[in-house]
């Protein structure tokens, strides 16, 4: 039985990749945030410590959004971002990759953004984190593929979670909704699907990528 970390697993897309890798057999850490706080570099190497077996699958799903235009960021929001949605992932990364390699088998997919390949107003912080993170992919995929370590990124368009309602009212959700080719934001399961396929031994040759998954959303 593989086991795998999911990071950001208490809810939205991380809940949905957790409940479809543990309904493909995997054993799953779940970790909560007071388990494994990604702001903090103590709590993450606290937790890395604490774990007694290796990991075979990471995803690095938990992430944060502050919307703000140049002229209201703060430094903060972009240290935060930074930490949260890149820095930790990395630490994580580094930190399992030993054991992964070690075994001659690993699958790691880090979650990304569409505003990770293009962007919105207000997304300075997230797009600099995502765009990183992207980067950070493909170079970790080319010194770890030799190991039988497959690292892939997934980048969703919209997605129906807290997130997305957090930073985008019923109305501008609606006018998104009819923007999109298929005519609706994707439900979590729907990116949980192609991140279990990246995570499962039936990807032999998948390495490196970004996979864009919006609904057509960027073909416009
Ligand atoms: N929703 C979208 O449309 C969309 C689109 C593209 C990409 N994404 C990406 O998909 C991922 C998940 O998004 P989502 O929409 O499912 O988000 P969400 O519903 O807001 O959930 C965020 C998850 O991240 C966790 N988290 C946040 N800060 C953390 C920290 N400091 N330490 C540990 N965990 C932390 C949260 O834990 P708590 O429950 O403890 O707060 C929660 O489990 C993110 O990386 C996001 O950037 C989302």
């Amino acid at each position: 039985m593989r086991t795998a970390l999911v990071t950001g697993a208490s809810r939205g897309i991380g809940a949905a990749i957790a409940s479809k890798l543990t309904d493909s057999g995997c054993k799953v850490l779940a970790p909560s945030r007071v388990e494994l706080d990604l702001a903090s570099e103590s709590s993450v190497e606290a937790y890395l410590a604490s774990l007694e077996k290796p990991v075979d699958i990471l995803v690095n799903d938990a992430g944060i959004n502050r919307v703000a235009m140049l002229e209201n960021i703060q430094g903060r929001d972009i240290s935060d971002t930074l930490q949260i949605n890149l820095l930790a992932p990395f630490r994580l990364i580094q930190f399992l990759a030993q054991q992964m390699k070690a075994r001659n088998y690993g699958r790691i997919v880090n979650i990304s953004s569409l505003w990770g390949v293009v962007s919105r107003g207000g997304r300075i912080s997230y797009s600099m984190s995502k765009t990183a993170l992207n980067g950070m992919t493909r170079s970790l995929a080319v010194e770890l593929a030799p190991y039988n370590v497959l690292v892939n990124a997934v980048a969703p368009g919209y997605v129906m979670t807290d997130l997305t309602r957090q930073n985008n009212t019923p109305a501008e959700i609606e006018k998104i909704s009819q923007q999109i080719p298929i005519q609706r934001l994707a439900r979590p399961q729907e990116i949980a699907d192609v991140v279990a396929f990246l995570c499962s031994e039936q990807n032999t040759y998948l390495v490196g990528q970004t996979i864009i998954v919006d609904g057509g959303y960027s073909c416009l």
